[in-house]
């Protein structure tokens, strides 16, 4: 298998369906070597009264987006119970849509994806202010210090609900493999204990893998190094309004440069469920380091 070079990551469909009414895709080995699955013809339709929703006054403005865990869990929005509860069914249905296209388009991974939260993100991605580390405009892998995967990998599912015409502007950067061999002489292993100390304080929901520790070091790399940001293999994508893509984000460099109103589904896949998982992050790196990665630091 090979991987893409940046200007060649996209690979577009034409499907218009989410359900099983559209053909059953058989794309795994696309999205595994690290393309964007896009399609541009598959938007979230919303319903009579849903659009008030893409106001950013319903963020209880703590945090950035408005967030459904599992059927009923609604976070990081405010205002009147029964309009909570239609936002709610709103991100609820996107995320059932969301699941049944991935059950179409990777007949491999049905009953193995996990679905994790669904997110609608109403703030506009221009002029928000953040530190270096939370800056997604920089190009990154996705991994969190709070929540190590132990090597699962995080697909998702994004749609662009932008109702004037503005389109989600990405950078997608070079193959995982490469990029992890740029920084890996800079990758250092955590300082004995730490991964059960963060762990007993609560800082973290489980142990720091090294395959974690190497992640988000890699993270933070990248989105520190002005230089890399400026001139390492990119190409810039637009993703107008009513296109949804796919992608591994634990693998594939991106950074969000503008738009506004979109909508996310996370889901966890097991490396071992993958059609290849050999092409994994967590295989890369292991290869790299001629070592398993999975045993806590
Ligand atoms: C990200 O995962 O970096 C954010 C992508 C986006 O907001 O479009
Ligand atoms: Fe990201």
């Amino acid at each position: 298998m090979t991987t893409p070079a940046p200007a060649d990551a996209l690979r577009t469909l034409p499907d218009s369906a989410w359900d099983d009414t559209g053909p059953t895709r058989h794309v795994e080995h696309l999205v595994e070597g690290g393309h964007v699955l896009h399609f541009p013809h598959l938007a979230f339709a919303l319903q009579p009264g849903e659009a008030r929703f893409l106001d950013p006054a319903w963020s209880d403005g703590k945090s950035k987006n408005i967030s459904l865990r599992g059927q009923n869990e609604l976070r990081g929005a405010q205002g009147p119970a029964e309009d909570l509860a239609a936002l709610q069914a709103m991100i609820r249905r996107f995320a059932a849509q969301a699941q049944q296209l991935v059950d179409r388009l990777f007949p491999h991974y049905r009953g193995k994806l996990r679905a994790g939260n669904a997110s609608l993100r109403p703030f506009a991605v221009e002029g928000r202010e953040s530190s270096w580390r939370k800056d997604d405009t920089r190009l990154h892998v996705d991994a969190f210090p709070s929540n190590p995967t132990q090597g699962v990998r995080l697909l998702r599912v994004f749609t662009n609900l932008n109702a004037a015409g503005k389109p989600r502007v990405w950078r997608v950067g070079e193959p995982f493999a490469d990029f992890a061999a740029h920084f890996a002489p800079r990758l250092r292993p955590a300082a004995p204990g730490t991964a059960w100390l963060l762990h007993k304080l609560h800082i973290t929901k489980s142990r720091r893998s090294a395959y974690d520790h190497a992640m988000l070091q890699l993270h933070d790399l990248a989105k520190s190094d002005a230089a890399y940001q400026r001139s390492a293999p990119q190409a810039a994508v637009d993703f107008a309004p009513g296109a949804t893509w796919v992608v591994f984000s634990d693998q594939v460099l991106h950074a969000v440069m503008a738009g506004q109103h979109m909508m996310e589904q996370t889901f966890y896949l097991d490396v071992a469920d993958q059609l290849v998982p050999d092409i994994a992050p967590l295989r890369v790196l292991e290869r790299h380091f001629g070592k398993r990665l999975l045993l806590t630091a």
